[in-house]
């Protein structure tokens, strides 16, 4: 069975391929190489042992995006998760977002309407709940407006999805709502390829562990927290890589309850920034340079996910914990140039 994957050359979508592959799926990607690397595809293959078709082009080329359905005429899902993702960079250039984020997601499923596809999963974000009342944070919990254009393109898009669905029954979509993605895959040949300088705590703290960075700054230490640091709900990349490939055969399956879905993907576990450092120094033996300073404007208190839903329906859990996390995390980093 062949499934295209959007983004597939990025940090969560490369995991979720190599998935596929190792389930037998055969697997198209689409990657603008935007947000990643050419190097990634190798990676797979030396993973996989498997060369999966890699067509490098923009989403936002309407033409580009017609001839390839035209030409791929097999294609049984579609698992998109090509989208810019920074949540600082949003702020600044939110129409880039809105326009990358949302116009290629619109065409997208205009293209799937007109072969009459459907298996649809897309890549969502717990920052669609903002800071959430009530935790652990549940799949209906209120969607508030966004902290930023990047969370408002995750909540529109989930909207655009939600309403085609309501009109085209033979369609059938997952929205998966990604709490806190970091570490690696364990051989280390893929994993997290921030551009310049990281804005995601993990690849922050590894670039310090091994020196690219002097000192990590922690935004914050007197919010309403145990010790005063932001709580995350940290999920190791490839228990969410698994968590797509379930979403994929419970559409293919057609064992989905409506056809248009959402589950939080997360341990169900908060660990506070400090936790998380406390925990890097466990896993490497080495001392984690830091020093605590202003909190980062947007950021929300405390978000960790109520799995129930995805454990009972979706029938995933998560099987790897803070540390396996940061163990391969760390792994994979060693291996980076410095
Ligand atoms: C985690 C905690 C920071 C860096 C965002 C998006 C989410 C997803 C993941 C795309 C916070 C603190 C961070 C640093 C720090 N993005 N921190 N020093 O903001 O929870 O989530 O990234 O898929 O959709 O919203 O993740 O890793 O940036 O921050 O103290 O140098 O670490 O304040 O408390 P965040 P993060």
């Amino acid at each position: 069975m062949k499934i295209l994957v959007t983004g597939g050359l990025g940090f969560i979508g490369s995991h979720t391929v190599v998935a596929l592959l190792n389930k037998g799926y055969e697997v198209i990607i689409i990657d603008n190489l935007s947000n990643s690397n050419i190097s990634v595809l190798e990676g797979i293959t030396k993973i996989t042992n498997k060369s999966p078709e890699f067509l490098k082009f923009d989403l936002k080329d309407k033409n580009r995006v017609s001839d390839f359905f035209d030409e791929c005429q097999d294609i049984e899902g579609v698992i998109h998760f090509a989208a810019s993702k920074a949540v600082g960079e949003s702020v600044e250039k939110p129409l880039l977002y809105y326009e990358n984020n949302i116009n290629t997601l619109v065409l997208l499923l205009q293209e799937m309407r007109r072969r009459e596809l459907s298996n649809f999963i897309f890549s969502s974000s717990c920052t669609v709940y903002g800071q959430a009342d009530e935790l652990p944070i549940s799949e209906d919990a209120p969607v508030k407006k966004a902290e930023s254009p990047y969370g408002n393109t995750k909540k529109i898009g989930e909207d655009i999805i939600n309403d085609f669905a309501k009109t085209n029954a033979s369609f059938k979509a997952i929205a998966l709502r990604y709490f806190n993605p970091i570490g690696a895959h364990p051989t280390a040949e893929i994993g997290e390829l921030p551009i310049g300088t990281p804005q995601n705590l993990i690849p922050y703290i590894t670039q310090t562990g091994t020196g690219i960075r002097k000192e990590l700054s922690v935004y914050g230490s007197d919010y309403p927290t145990e010790d005063g640091t932001c709580i995350r709900d940290y999920i190791h990349v490839m228990d969410l890589a698994e968590a797509h490939v379930v979403a994929l055969e419970r559409l293919v399956n057609n064992k989905n309850k409506s056809n248009y879905e959402v589950f939080n993907l997360g341990t169900g576990k908060g660990n506070s920034v400090l936790d998380v450092i406390t925990t890097f120094e466990k896993v490497t033996q080495q001392k984690l340079p830091y020093k605590l300073v202003d909190r980062r404007e947007g950021d929300i208190v405390e978000a960790y996910a109520e799995t129930t839903k995805a454990n009972s329906d979706l029938g995933w859990k998560a099987r790897f914990n803070l540390e396996d996390a940061l163990r391969s995390a760390w792994k994979w980093q060693q291996k980076q140039p410095k």
